[in-house]
């Protein structure tokens, strides 16, 4: 054997010597790794709450939640001796309202429904039951984007099949924008009949701009608004439509009901409060105030603003405003009133913000408070004394520079013609026909976004566009869809041109947008008369300041209102018209962003729907 040879075996003899010992360290490594997941609890399949406080470096949790639709009714057994005995007015199932018994559409047999409070990022996992038979619905997660499920929007017609009685459909979505915001049944009147509830996303502190400004941000602590009828406002034969009263969390003092809502504070602290107006029938502007403190308004539909104090705020409905309060007075109850006004119709609501103990030690005198009253208005109004409008108020992040330019602007003009008494009145509220660019929106037999190929051609139009069936008519029914090029730079020109005092309230899809402009006409204008205006650069002076962000906005009679985002969600995402009676009365109006190849293909067996007709001899 030569010296090399030698020094060749002897390398692999210790070689080999060295591979035992690694292979019993990797061995031992993979039964640890195996025993540790054994023990390790699979995530459960049942509801599970996702509420806990949020850190930046955790894992985001799968949060599976059921909601069961059912027709169900207030003041039900299970409320015992409410309101006789309040107590009993708080029993599991028990929606008391205001104490009077009429029929509620619920998920889980509570009004609101369930509060689902998650982190940033957190995926949702969401079984919907349709318990109702021959009712169908979708449920809209009302301030998710949707970036990476556009069908999972909620809009039955558009995104997905309305979900049938006795069929359920799993939502599943990332919470992936942060704020106040709730869910709710996407036809107005379900959502008046009580099927809402909060979806509150928290972030970390450290991404909370506002952290510093309140001590606590506590479960309890959301407050969802909702004008309460007397009866069902689903039911077509309904006679009694009319707001009899506001709840608060579900609860309203009535001449029969003294249990309302209870929200606790400490002396001494600041806490962040979220407010949410849910809906209702009419859907008329509610003012809140809470007796002897100030509120500081941190956030508009779930988007922060730099902070402004106020001693009330207005919100309309589908609106969100977070605010933080001071705990600041005497320890004992005071008043949180809601008041609305509209339509000959003045209702109240009322809650109390009860003050547990005193956290301070040594307390000086109360601060009394001799403050101006000021409003905080959503309304795009101008400034005056004593109010400040979303105008006023400034975004806390800057619009994007890009967007001070657009390359995409449509104008919409919305009003209504008066159908012939004759022909098409065979029940009252139809003697009107709301309208969009003289286009009366009707919704497609199959949903645009999951099956294209079955929706007719001829039934989409736009104002380039318009079905042959409706030249020379003054009004066009069809299914309105405008095209927005992904990523283009959009700016919505909005105008209310109704012939009465209407008032109407937009909720757009899919997007945030920046309120730029607005102006009010004293006298009647034209949509011509606003193009040629806005070309000669007279219509209104645009705001590029850190412009407020929303996605609801109020568009009162004779205003025009410049909005703009940027389009870089792909899908079909409905303008809708917040006050519309069931699933529309015309003038909604759909954006389609960018063409089928840039959407987010829906998942296999996702179902599908339309229109049968058979075979042409078939039995024949
Ligand atoms: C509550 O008390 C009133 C008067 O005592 C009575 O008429 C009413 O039936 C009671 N209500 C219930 C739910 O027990
Ligand atoms: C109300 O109900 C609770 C629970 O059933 C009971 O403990 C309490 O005594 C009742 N109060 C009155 C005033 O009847
Ligand atoms: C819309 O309808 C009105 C009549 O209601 C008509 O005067 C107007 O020219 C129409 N506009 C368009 C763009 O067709």
């Amino acid at each position: 054997m030569s010296d090399n040879q030698k020094a060749v075996t002897k390398f692999e003899m210790s070689s080999s010597h060295a591979i035992m010992p690694r292979i019993v360290i990797v061995l031992g490594m993979v039964a640890t790794v195996v025993t540790i997941l054994y023990f390790t609890p699979m995530p459960d399949h049942t509801f599970k709450s996702c509420d806990r406080p949020c850190h930046a470096l955790d894992w985001p949790m799968i949060c599976r939640i059921q909601l069961n639709v059912e027709m169900y009714q207030t003041m039900s057994g299970v409320c015992k001796d409410c309101p006789n005995n309040s107590s009993h007015c708080n029993n599991k199932y028990c929606a008391s309202a205001d104490g009077k018994t009429r029929g509620i559409i619920t998920a889980n047999r509570q009004i609101p429904g369930p509060d689902i409070q998650v982190c940033h990022n957190d995926i949702m996992v969401i079984d919907v039951i349709n318990k109702i038979p021959g009712h169908n619905l979708a449920v809209h997660w009302r301030g998710q984007p949707q970036n990476e499920a556009p069908f999972m929007d909620g809009v039955p017609m558009i995104t997905q099949c309305p979900i049938l009685g006795y069929t359920k459909f799993q939502y599943r979505f990332r919470a992936s924008s942060p704020g106040t915001h709730f869910y709710h049944a996407f036809s107005d009147s379900d959502r008046a009949d009580g099927f809402f509830g909060a979806l509150i996303v928290r972030q970390p502190d450290k991404l909370e701009p506002h952290r510093k400004l309140y001590d606590e941000d506590l479960k309890d602590h959301v407050i969802l608004l909702s004008e309460w009828a007397g009866e069902l406002t689903s039911d077509f034969s309904v006679q009694d439509d009319k707001p009899k009263s506001i709840l608060i969390n579900g609860k309203a003092l009535s001449d029969i009901m003294s249990a309302v809502s209870i929200f606790k504070v400490n002396k001494g602290s600041r806490y962040r409060f979220r407010l949410a107006y849910t809906g209702g029938n009419f859907g008329c502007a509610m003012e809140l105030s809470i007796e002897k403190h100030l509120m500081k308004i941190i956030a508009v539909d779930g988007k922060p603003v730099k902070p402004y104090e106020v001693s009330s705020i207005t919100l309309n409905k589908g609106e969100r405003v977070d605010f933080v309060l001071k705990a600041d007075q005497e320890v004992r109850g005071y008043e949180l009133r809601v008041t609305s006004k509209c339509r000959g119709y003045n209702v109240k609501g009322l809650a109390l913000l009860n003050y547990e103990s005193s956290l301070l030690i040594n307390q000086k005198k109360d601060i009394i408070r001799n403050v101006e009253p000021r409003n905080f208005d959503t309304l795009t109004c101008s400034s005056e004394i004593g109010k400040v409008c979303v105008s006023d108020v400034m975004a806390f992040d800057k619009m994007p520079e890009e967007l001070q330019e657009v390359n995409r602007r449509i104008y919409l003009n919305f009003d209504y013609v008066h159908v012939d008494k004759k022909e098409d009145t065979y029940v009252g509220w139809k003697d009107k026909k709301y309208r969009v660019n003289n286009i009366s929106f009707t919704f497609p037999s199959s949903p645009i976004l999951t099956q294209p190929e079955d929706v007719p051609l001829s039934t989409i139009c736009n104002d380039l566009k318009i079905p042959k069936k409706c030249e020379n008519e003054e009004t066009c029914e069809c299914v309105h869809v405008e095209h927005i090029p992904i990523g283009a730079k959009v700016e919505l020109i909005l105008f209310n041109a109704a012939a009465d005092d209407q008032e109407f309230i937009f909720h757009l899809h899919g997007y945030h947008f920046h309120v730029v402009g607005s102006r009010h006409f004293e006298d009647s204008v034209t949509m011509d008369d606003i193009k040629n205006m806005d070309d000669k650069n007279e219509l209104f002076k645009r705001n590029f300041n850190s412009p407020i962000l929303k996605d609801t906005i109020r568009l009162p009679k004779n205003n025009a209102l410049g909005v703009r985002f940027k389009a870089d969600n792909p899908g079909f995402w409905i303008l809708r018209d917040e006050k519309s009676g069931g699933y529309t009365r015309g003038m909604d109006v759909i954006f389609q962003v960018g063409s089928y190849k840039d959407m987010v293909s829906m998942p296999s067996g996702f179902p599908s729907c339309g229109s049968f007709v058979g075979p042409d001899f078939f039995l024949i």
